[in-house]
């Protein structure tokens, strides 16, 4: 499916932790698509090396790391890549996501609340700190249009996805509040995708994960949308052909979240006749 729908367009993709991860499976697609990118991610995320495999994959992408939470890293990030393109950008995918509460499994009504406070900063606030230095550092040009992943436990209960929950409620809250700022003082688009659950280190942290999975898949018309799936829906949003679409969560799901029941869920029930 290469059909240079990001040629010319230069971009940052967040998140790349190894090739099962959905901003690994978009950077690949980007690249084919005739995009060019800085790839980065946490330092301490990048200590196995695997993100240079993609970076050279990716003709030789620059890397530049950065935690996500911290500003003045989120600053050096905008400026280096500034420098390195010469100029504005067109795309940002925001592919973050961290609970210390699950991955220590503390249950939702007894949360460390220093570990809360960390889930919603990587998870969430990172989005508004990626957004702010963006504006203020005027690095994305009209049109440019920045993704970020979510999932359907923001609006529904999934009782083992815990604080993340929380997390996505409030990414997907500053998703429309700062799409509105940045809509109507620099026509740049902000949306979320809201995926599937997949198979990734980030999406295996949750409890029950593999069985969690398998239900969602019978749960949805289409089946669970994959990490390359997900990489092609997130490319058209960064085409000029989605160029009215901002302020949005859209489900990327397989038909799952407009589902009240399956024939093959409800058929487990019965006793058989
Ligand atoms: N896997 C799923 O089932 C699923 C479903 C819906 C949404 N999502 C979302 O997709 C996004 C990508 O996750 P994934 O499934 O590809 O897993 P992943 O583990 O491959 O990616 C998560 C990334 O977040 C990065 N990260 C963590 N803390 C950071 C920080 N402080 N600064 C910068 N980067 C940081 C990690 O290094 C990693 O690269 C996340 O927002 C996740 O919640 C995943």
């Amino acid at each position: 499916m290469a059909h240079q729908l990001l040629k010319g367009k230069r971009g940052i993709i967040f998140g790349a932790l190894n090739d099962m991860s959905i901003a690994w499976k978009t950077a690949e697609a980007a690249h084919a698509q005739g995009a060019e990118f800085v790839l980065t991610n946490a330092p301490i995320a990048m200590r196995m090396g695997e993100i240079n495999k993609l970076a050279e994959q990716c003709g030789n992408a620059p890397v530049i790391a950065a935690d996500a939470t911290k500003e003045e890293d989120l600053q050096a990030l905008f400026e280096q890549t500034m420098e390195h393109f010469g100029g504005k950008i067109d795309f940002v995918l925001h592919s973050i996501g961290m609970s210390p509460n699950v991955r220590k499994k503390r249950h939702y009504t007894d949360l460390k609340y220093d570990w809360y406070h960390q889930t919603l900063d990587v998870s969430a606030m990172s989005l508004h700190k990626t957004l702010s230095t963006a504006l203020k550092l005027d690095a994305l040009n009209e049109w440019g249009s920045v993704v970020a992943l979510t999932y359907i436990a923001a609006q529904r209960v999934f009782p083992d996805y815990n604080d993340m929950a929380d997390a996505k409620s409030l990414l997907e809250s500053i998703t429309r509040s700062f799409g509105y700022h940045y809509g109507a003082q620099k026509k740049v688009r902000i949306n979320t995708i809201s995926q599937s659950p997949t198979v990734t280190t980030a999406g295996s942290g949750v409890k029950g994960f593999d069985e969690f999975i398998s239900f969602s898949d019978q749960m949805s018309p289409l089946g669970n949308a994959d990490a390359a799936a997900c990489a092609d829906y997130i490319i058209t949003m960064f085409s000029d052909y989605t160029r009215y679409v901002t302020m949005q969560n859209l489900f990327h799901d397989g038909g799952f979240s407009n589902t009240g029941v399956t024939e093959s869920v409800i058929s487990k029930f019965g006793n058989g006749e």
